[in-house]
């Protein structure tokens, strides 16, 4: 006799079942999608004990005839394909055919439904893979399915479900995200009796999304980005309002609710430069890309897909928010914050007059050590540090100064002519920088036209009164992402990073076990303005250094560059000098985050030693500011594209209204 046999078709289904349904969610996830394909425009969902007792949907959708109910309840049987090519044109959610012959396998099951055009509805029962005759019953038009005692057959499964209110949570976020998706259909979910949520229908998703996030919907902007058949759009997070757990982080594509790996990098590198590493913006996203380019049929449960050309797709979800982010986040901040112009408004004591002999501003002693063929009038100084070792460097003294990239002429010597004409002036030069229109928003019907530049807070932040609200600037975030923005479009051309050549070479120790790395990435240094020759006594001579970089920070500068091509190499090693080290720590902490180098793009790679570069030169916190210095920062963060966030992702501003700092001294 045989002892290899063909399974009862019951048995089939409980084994499909496993992939199908894996908990009272995904029920509620193909009874939903079933509704909705049927074009219900009410649904509601009944849940007892987390849906492990009972799971009742009913829909006002199209309804079966009684031949059909029979039918959808075998396996592979589907209104939805005739053939595999339907596949790349789906409309619908369903096209298995395997749902309800897999829940009704390994439950309690009803169906019952009824189309406009039959006077009764029809009732199945499934129990134990054994299906009743069906009868007539008196209902609405539409369906209702009715799932008692999931995994009643099953007590393995049954074992795996976990406490009735995560069972809930798993549907409610299921069901908020569907909500989102098919806004126009009116939504009501029910726990032990109680409304869990109760959404009427919406004339938009804007609708949709306010009804159903409440308050939380002001930290979303929304995003709207087409490129040829590549649609985004939704809302996203504000960056500063990211968490380490976003409470949604929900994206369709092509109107499929998916957990998709490529949606979500694209969304993370996004976030690149906005948000603080480790936290992740909250979002809801409609991805549309041509069904073409999709395979929904990647896993039996339909929450994964697969692109045919994955990096494309990541790369435009990245594109598009970067573009609509940026946008959104700048004008927020142009809308509050101080322009340039607002230095006009002084206080008596920060008039020009009051500081120009400040010492802090008397860059007279600044004694410079580099030959800049980049720069004209050729450099004052002298050879002072020629050959200078690190540990020479950095006995030289920590002096307090600021940084060439905030103060040089080179940068400034537009500003300047403002300045000069301003001084002691104020309607004429605020004529002036009217006339630029380029100082951020600044016109003169600006809000902040009145805003006041306060002073400075422990040398680190910036304190302005703008119309009734108090703005604290943190000078090295705010510095620092003027610079990255500068440096970003330095480094598209040719030639990379201005770069100052030194008449002697800087000299910086470095472990002989990275020799090899160095020169294979001699290219990459050269093109962020560092020139190196590899010395055999266990150094590197810089001939040149990154035009904004000071000397005497130049070293560290370099090290941290280093640290980061080693971390990006995954380069190892047990050499203990403190350059390895600081790549080990570079690397645990991209672990840490979920970083991974060899994912990174070679713009993003770029991206990151721009970062380094523009955070070592950046004005530091504790680095006395006058209000010429302010004035000129501000002025230069009207001129980049963008100033919200420092590189790293802290914001560079934050914001108290009167009614907020009335607050804190319970004046409300
Ligand atoms: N709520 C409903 N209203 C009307 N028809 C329905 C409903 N639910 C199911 N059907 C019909 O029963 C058929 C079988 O449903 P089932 O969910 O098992 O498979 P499917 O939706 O076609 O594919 P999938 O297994 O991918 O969900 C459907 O194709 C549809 O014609
Ligand atoms: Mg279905």
């Amino acid at each position: 006799m045989s002892v290899v046999r063909k399974l009862p078709e019951h048995v089939i289904n409980q084994i499909k079942a496993g992939e199908v349904v894996e908990r009272p969610s995904s029920v509620v996830k193909e009874l939903l999608e079933n509704a909705i394909d049927a074009q219900a425009q009410e649904i509601e969902i009944e849940l007892l004990d987390g849906g492990r007792q009972l799971v009742r949907i009913v829909d006002n959708g199209s309804g079966m005839s009684p031949e059909d109910a029979l039918l959808a309840l075998e396996r592979h049987a589907t209104s939805k394909i005739l053939s595999f090519e339907d596949l790349h044109q789906l409309s619908t959610f369903g096209f298995r055919g395997e749902a309800l012959p897999s829940i009704a396998a390994v439950s309690d099951f009803t169906l019952r439904t009824r189309r406009s055009v039959d006077a009764t509805g029809v009732e199945i029962h499934v129990r134990d893979g054994h299906a009743s005759a069906p009868q007539a019953c008196g209902m609405a038009v539409g369906s209702e399915v009715i799932v008692r005692d999931l995994f009643c057959n099953v007590p393995a499964r049954r074992k795996f479900l976990r406490a009735t209110a995560t069972e809930l949570g798993h549907t409610l976020e299921l069901v908020q995200a569907m909500s989102l998706a098919y806004y126009r259909v009116g939504l009501r979910l029910t726990h032990n009796g109680r409304d869990v949520l109760n959404l009427p229908p919406a004339q938009s998703l804007e609708q949709r999304f306010k009804a159903l996030l409440a308050g939380e919907a002001s930290e979303y902007v929304a995003v709207n980005y087409q490129k040829g058949s590549f649609l985004l759009e939704g809302f996203v997070q504000k960056p500063e309002m990211a968490r380490p757990v976003p409470r949604y982080f929900i994206t369709f594509v092509n109107g499929r609710l998916v957990k998709d790996r490529i949606v979500r990098n694209g969304v993370l590198s996004g976030y690149t430069g906005l948000t603080m590493k480790g936290l992740v913006p909250g979002c809801v996203l409609f991805v549309s890309v041509d069904p073409a380019l999709v395979d929904v049929n990647a896993h039996p449960n339909k929450t994964e897909i697969r692109f045919t050309d994955a990096p494309l797709v990541q790369d435009l979800v990245t594109i598009a928010l970067q573009a609509d982010l940026r946008r959104t986040t700048q004008s927020q901040m142009l809308s509050t914050l101080p322009t340039a112009e607002t230095i006009v408004r002084m206080r008596p004591e920060m008039r020009r007059e009051n500081w120009l002999d400040d010492k802090v501003t008397n860059h007279q002693n600044h004694t410079s050590v580099v030959q800049n063929y980049d720069r004209s009038p050729a450099p004052t100084g002298g050879m002072a540090s020629a050959g200078v070792s690190r540990a020479a460097e950095q006995s030289s003294g920590q002096r307090r100064s600021f940084e060439p990239g905030l103060s040089s002429e080179k940068n400034f010597s537009a500003v300047a002519k403002h300045v000069e004409r301003a001084s002691g002036k104020s309607a004429n030069y605020q004529q002036t920088i009217f006339a630029r229109g380029q100082a951020g928003a600044a016109s003169s019907n600006h809000p902040l036209a009145e805003a006041t530049y306060l002073g400075q807070y422990k040398n680190c932040y910036l304190l302005f009164e703008a119309k009734e609200d108090l703005l604290v600037v943190d000078q090295h975030a705010f510095h620092e992402r003027v610079l990255f923005e500068e440096l970003a479009l330095q480094i598209e051309g040719e030639r990379g990073l201005a770069r100052q050549s030194l008449l002697a070479p800087l000299m910086v120790p470095v472990p002989p076990a990275i020799g090899e790395v160095l020169n294979e990435e001699e290219a990459t240094l050269r093109h962020l303005g560092f020139e190196i020759e590899l010395l055999a006594n266990r150094s590197v001579a810089l001939h040149s250094l990154p035009t904004q970089v000071e000397f005497n920070k130049a070293a560290a500068l370099f090290d941290d560059v280093v640290a980061k091509i080693l971390a990006i190499k995954g380069f190892s090693s047990s050499d203990a000098h403190p350059l390895v080290q600081q790549a080990r720590r570079v690397g645990q902490e991209w672990l840490d985050v979920g970083v991974r180098p060899a994912n990174l793009t070679r713009k993003e790679l770029f991206h990151l030693h721009l970062a380094t570069v523009a955070c070592h030169t950046a004005v530091r916190s504790g680095d006395p500011m006058n209000p010429e210095l302010v004035r000129r920062l501000l002025l230069r963060g009207g001129e980049v594209d963008f100033f919200a966030h420092c590189p790293h992702g802290r914001p560079v501003w934050r914001r108290w209204t009167d009614s907020d700092v009335a607050q804190w001294f319970s004046r409300v």
